[in-house]
């Protein structure tokens, strides 16, 4: 059995809603995106819930740049769920999905950005980058009159490599006096963030650093104005995918040998899973944590969390149509992947591959699946699921994509897919 967690039971899952997918495949045509709102509601109740149960109440800001499918952040607002925007185009698609609070992240804000974010400044709050963003937004408030809600973003031992984000902790102090100074400014946040995360540990450590530095460099008044603690997005999900064992680090330079190996079913095990705590364990951590450390030093602050891929990695499905087999072993497809804007399943991650037409939860053959694109760089990946030899005219589905694929696509040669709301219906 695949070792995916969860493998079998989302496996059945598509095998129930076979015929949906093929009636669809039939009457709107491939290839598509599937959106899957239940998936995203899933999602978002699993969150919330697991820090509800944790004793943290925490407000989620979805990161739109996940998956920013305008039907995915309708189904958020309907949810109770805010929005966490870092562009003047995802603050748009934010605004029409009805969003009622939104966090402004994101680097090197320009005059134009923080226009659009004043224009709307009751719903916002802007998770401000360095001393000129402070400044500038500042200069363009009091011109208005206006007062802007703002905080900073910081980075700490635990965001090593990101340190093109925010000020680096140390400065915190200092920025914070600096921000009181200007009575267009309520600067009142903290926030960080730490990509990838498949435990909580990296949370719980940058929560203790903060906590030691909060004590050590504020004063208690001070400490008082804050009225929110934003720790960002990173919570890894329970992905429908894994690791191919003979590419362990996702090398882009396959030795040529390699697609014979897979036609010969020489690899021992095909892939290796990814091992992620289920969100309680983040929750259980990070809240105990926010508990004993950080609420008794900013009695005063709501706690944010910005998940993106938590919530969208399991809301879009791809579906396909095998066009040309080749030699019995390849196929090619009309969706390219342009649908995911990059080799995502060429050299960097496994998904299984249903064939629809013929379906099967336990017969996974060697057989690589192209896309239609006019580059062999054009890869869904090097097995299928699939009761009998694959046929020209068999529909294909991906499912559980949606985190930083239709996010990514591009229009390179061919078309954008439309989207498909299951929930139409
Ligand atoms: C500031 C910020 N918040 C949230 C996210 C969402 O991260 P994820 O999708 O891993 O939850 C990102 C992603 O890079 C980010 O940069």
């Amino acid at each position: 059995m695949n070792p995916i967690p969860h493998f079998k039971e989302r496996a059945l899952t598509i095998e129930k809603r076979k015929k949906e997918f093929l009636n669809i495949a039939e009457k709107t045509g491939t290839p598509l995106y599937l959106y899957d709102k239940a998936e995203v509601q899933n999602n978002y109740r699993a969150f919330t819930s697991a820090f509800k149960k944790a004793g943290t109440d925490i407000q989620v800001f979805y990161a739109v740049k996940s998956n920013f499918y305008p039907g995915l952040l309708k189904t958020l607002v309907e949810e109770g769920g805010n929005l966490d925007v870092s562009s003047d185009r995802e603050l748009r698609l934010a605004l029409k999905a009805g969003a009622k609070k939104i966090i402004y992240t994101g680097p090197a804000k320009t005059e134009k950005d923080f226009e659009l974010i004043l224009d709307n400044y009751k719903k916002i709050t802007v998770n401000l980058e360095s001393e000129r963003e402070l400044e500038l937004l500042a200069k363009m408030a009091a011109k208005r009159k206006i007062v802007a809600r703002c905080g900073v973003r910081i980075v700490t031992a635990m965001q090593a490599g990101w340190t093109k984000f925010g000020i680096p902790i140390e400065k915190l102090a200092d920025f914070f006096r600096k921000a009181q100074k200007y009575p267009s400014l309520n600067f009142c946040g903290i926030h960080f963030h730490i990509s990838f995360n498949h435990s909580p540990e990296k949370y719980v450590r940058t929560l203790s650093e903060l906590a030691h530095y909060l004590f050590s460099n504020f004063t208690k008044e001070e400490r008082d104005k804050f009225e929110y603690l934003d720790i960002g997005g990173g919570y890894y999900p329970e992905h429908f995918m894994a690791r191919y064992s003979w590419n362990p680090d996702q090398t882009t330079n396959l030795p040529p040998e390699t697609l014979d190996r897979v036609f010969e079913d020489k690899f021992e095990s095909r892939i290796v899973p990814i091992c992620t705590d289920p969100i309680e364990v983040f929750a259980a951590q990070i809240s105990s944590t926010l508990k004993t450390k950080i609420r008794p030093l900013i009695p005063n602050a709501e706690f944010y969390a910005e998940p993106g891929r938590f919530i969208s990695h399991s809301s879009m499905h791809f579906l396909l149509r095998l066009m040309d087999i080749k030699e019995g072993r390849i196929g090619i497809t009309d969706g390219g992947t342009n649908l995911v804007g990059w080799e995502l399943f060429q050299f960097y991650y496994y998904a299984p591959i249903f064939n629809l037409s013929q379906f099967s939860v336990t017969r996974e053959i060697p057989f690589v699946t192209y896309g239609s694109l006019c580059t062999p760089e054009d890869l869904w990946g090097y097995y299928l699921y699939t009761a009998g030899k694959p046929k020209e005219g068999d529909v294909l589905l991906i499912p559980y994509q949606g985190a930083y694929t239709y996010a990514l696509c591009q229009t390179f040669i061919k078309e954008i897919a439309p989207v498909y709301d299951l929930d139409q219906n």
